[in-house]
């Protein structure tokens, strides 16, 4: 049958999933990713760590490299992250004034999104701005700045790379909570104040049998403001060893988070953080989890894989 770009693309969906170079140099990786997906995100390569690890010495032959891929296999390209907390070199957060910050923030902007406009069709402009409590997390920018890094670095994104649909990604927004209502307070003011912002991500790190019932709820309240709304990573971990029925109730997962997706209009993709085991973070991060993801070890679909074709 159809390959899920195939049935994707038929009906102007995009499913995604996050690549790293390392993973572009595996004939594995490569053969289910070329045929699988028709959108990747930079995993790592776009992060500030690896575009920008000194002041003004912009590095862009990692994400270059992704960027190669998706045009010469013909995927939408999402870029990933121009402004977060982590893998932040150290030079960023040494101590200077808040107007020398600000001009740190607008110049990695303006370097990465400058470099890759036209190539990138959306960017996570900012990336986990929120604390569990829908407050905004004490980062170094937020702390330094306040909440207008993020409309700075939305502004400044917009500048550089016109064409690009800008995106707050954050994770455990999925439903309907104080951190998802936050997200959503956040945009009533940046809209209000006419700062560009186009979309809401939702990475969808979730664990197996806890897909939030409210969901398409979630995701309406969000395209109902005019934003498309993205999953933007997700995969669902299972306790290790993953049996048959926690597989089973994986792939109904998959089945409901794509399914809501795709059932509102301004839902736009489903990007997962990986392929298969080989290039999943879960394990390495949540130890004695994993199988998160649609293909396994030996790079086969699980039972995930046709639900989640199904559910387009
Ligand atoms: C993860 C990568 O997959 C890892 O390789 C890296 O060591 C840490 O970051 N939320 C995000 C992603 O927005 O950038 C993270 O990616 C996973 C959680």
């Amino acid at each position: 049958g159809p390959t899920l770009a195939q049935v994707a693309t038929a009906r102007g969906f995009h499913v995604g999933t996050a690549a790293e170079v390392n993973s572009l140099a595996s004939s594995q990786w490569r053969y289910v990713a070329d045929s699988q997906f028709n959108s990747v995100t930079m995993g790592n390569e776009g992060k500030w760590d690896a575009t920008e690890p000194a002041q003004g010495q912009f590095d862009f032959a990692a994400a270059d490299a992704i960027a190669d891929y998706t045009a010469a296999t013909g995927k939408r390209l999402r870029g990933h992250t121009l402004v977060w907390h982590n893998q932040l070199p150290a030079w960023v957060s040494a101590e200077r004034t808040a107007a020398e910050q600000r001009q740190v923030l607008i110049d990695h902007v303006t370097g990465v999104a400058g470099h890759f406009a036209g190539d990138v069709a959306q960017w996570d402009v900012v990336n986990e701005p929120f604390n569990e409590d829908g407050t905004l997390r004490s980062s170094v920018w937020y702390t330094r700045l306040g909440e207008d890094y993020i409309a700075d670095a939305l502004t400044a994104a917009r500048a550089a790379d016109p064409a690009a649909k800008l995106f707050v990604n954050d994770y455990n927004v999925e439903g309907v909570n104080a951190k998802s209502t936050g997200l959503y307070d956040l945009v009533r003011r940046l809209q209000a104040r006419g700062v560009p912002i186009d979309g809401v991500g939702l990475q969808a790190h979730l664990i197996v049998g806890q897909v939030p019932s409210s969901l398409r709820q979630n995701i309406e309240r969000f395209t109902a403001l005019g934003l498309s709304v993205e999953i933007t990573e997700l995969d669902v971990r299972i306790p290790l060893p993953a049996d048959a029925a926690e597989l089973t109730q994986q792939a109904a997962d998959y089945r409901a988070v794509v399914g809501a997706c795709a059932a509102v209009a301004g839902c736009t993709g489903v990007t997962t953080w990986g392929v298969g085991e080989v290039d999943s973070w879960i394990p390495e991060f949540f130890p004695g989890y994993g199988a998160a993801l649609l293909f396994d070890e030996q790079w086969q679909a699980r039972p995930a894989y046709s639900a989640v074709v199904e559910a387009l």
